[in-house]
């Protein structure tokens, strides 16, 4: 298997209102090598359970079930980041399409692009001051929603160059399409989903991959009630706690482990002083787990968490300090009417 969940040069299409007759294929680049869901994985296997505190990068959560089970977390009553990122869009993304010069638009960690549309919209407007945009670049380790969503976005946008990457943005910054100004969009708060100093060395390559004057479009989760917080990540349906625990499959399935994911409870929690909902997975009992993929044997006792993902939120002096540390300045912040989330435009210094 190549990318999460990819079988090479698969392509669905969905029909929508502005199908033409002969649609123009997007053009997909793969950067992952054909084995880099298994060979990646080993390193991140070996050095994440088999030290203490254990852990397992957030990524491999996107295989095909992880990124179905991650759309229906959008759609969660209790889930309001994606809904409130959405209502700034709508509100503001034709004042981020005038307010900078980009002819690319860059998306990492793209998904289904779906609020996308609403940016590509305004970029795309006739009376944009800056003048249209001429190329769109979603880049994704989920192979198959990447291509899904590719495919829709040249349908609906005849005249746009839609130039896939199936890449990893924590290894593949330095190798993204240059020319032209690029805008590059990473909405959801997936920045939260990184550790700190994981946050801060993502930057400085993002900063380093782009020349002075191109911009940044950062989306992020705002810290707010501890209630709320906890709740978009423990949702009553359960949905949350599927996504989560699908890691073990995938490293079952990739590596030959013998995770009984049933054996573990969902444990989120917020860590009040770094300001982050923290999702682990809790041992419920003794377990001897091998994994032959990585030549690793460990014993998870009872008790013990493997801790899956973070997801920071953040405060705007914060964003500020670490994009000038990085060498980007703000130029200009939106957030939603109920103040949870925001779109911050910032410049390669
Ligand atoms: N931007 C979308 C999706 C967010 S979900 C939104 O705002 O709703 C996070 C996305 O990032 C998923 O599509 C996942 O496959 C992708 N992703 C996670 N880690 C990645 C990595 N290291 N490199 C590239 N994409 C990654
Ligand atoms: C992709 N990322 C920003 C989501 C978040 O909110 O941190 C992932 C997620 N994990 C559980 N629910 C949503």
């Amino acid at each position: 298997m190549g990318a999460l969940g990819c079988p090479a040069g698969r392509r669905r299409r969905r029909a929508g209102p502005h199908v033409s007759a002969r649609p123009v294929e997007p053009r997909v680049e793969v950067l992952l090598d054909p084995d880099w869901a298994s060979g990646s994985l080993v390193e991140d296997v070996r050095r994440g359970l088999g030290g203490l505190p254990r852990r397992l990068p957030p990524k491999w959560l996107y295989d095909d079930v992880g990124a179905r089970l991650f759309d229906e977390i959008t759609r969660l009553p209790e889930y309001y980041p994606t809904e409130a990122e959405r209502s700034i869009l709508a509100e503001h993304a034709v004042d981020i399409a005038a307010a900078c010069d980009a002819s690319t638009l860059v998306e990492l960690g793209s998904g289904t692009s779906d609020k996308t549309r609403t940016l590509l919209d305004a970029f795309r407007a006739p009376d944009r001051p800056g003048g249209s945009l001429r190329r769109f670049v979603p880049v994704d380790v989920s192979d198959a929603t990447l291509r899904e969503a590719a495919s829709m976005l040249s349908e609906r946008y005849p005249g746009l160059a839609v130039e896939a990457v199936v890449g990893d943005f924590t290894l593949h910054l330095g190798r993204l399409p240059r020319g032209d100004r690029r805008m590059v969009a990473f909405l959801g708060s997936t920045i939260g989903n990184f550790y700190r100093e994981e946050r801060a060395a993502f930057l400085g390559a993002l900063a380093d991959s782009l020349d002075t004057g191109e911009w940044l479009l950062l989306g992020t989760d705002l810290v707010k009630d501890e209630g709320r917080l906890l709740a978009a990540y423990d949702d009553s349906a359960g949905v949350t706690e599927r996504f989560i625990r699908n890691c073990l499959t995938v490293v079952n399935r990739e590596l030959g482990a013998d995770f009984d994911p049933g054996a573990f409870s969902y444990a989120p929690l917020w860590d009040r002083r770094m300001e982050r909902v923290d999702m682990r997975l809790r041992a419920e009992e003794d377990q001897h787990v091998t994994v032959p993929g990585a030549g690793l044997e460990i014993d998870v006792a009872a008790g013990e968490e493997i801790r899956v993902e973070i997801s920071t939120k953040f405060r705007f002096a914060g964003i500020r300090d670490e994009l000038a540390e990085a060498g980007f300045s703000v130029t200009q912040s939106w957030t939603d009417a109920a103040g949870d989330f925001a779109l911050t435009l910032a410049r390669r210094d």
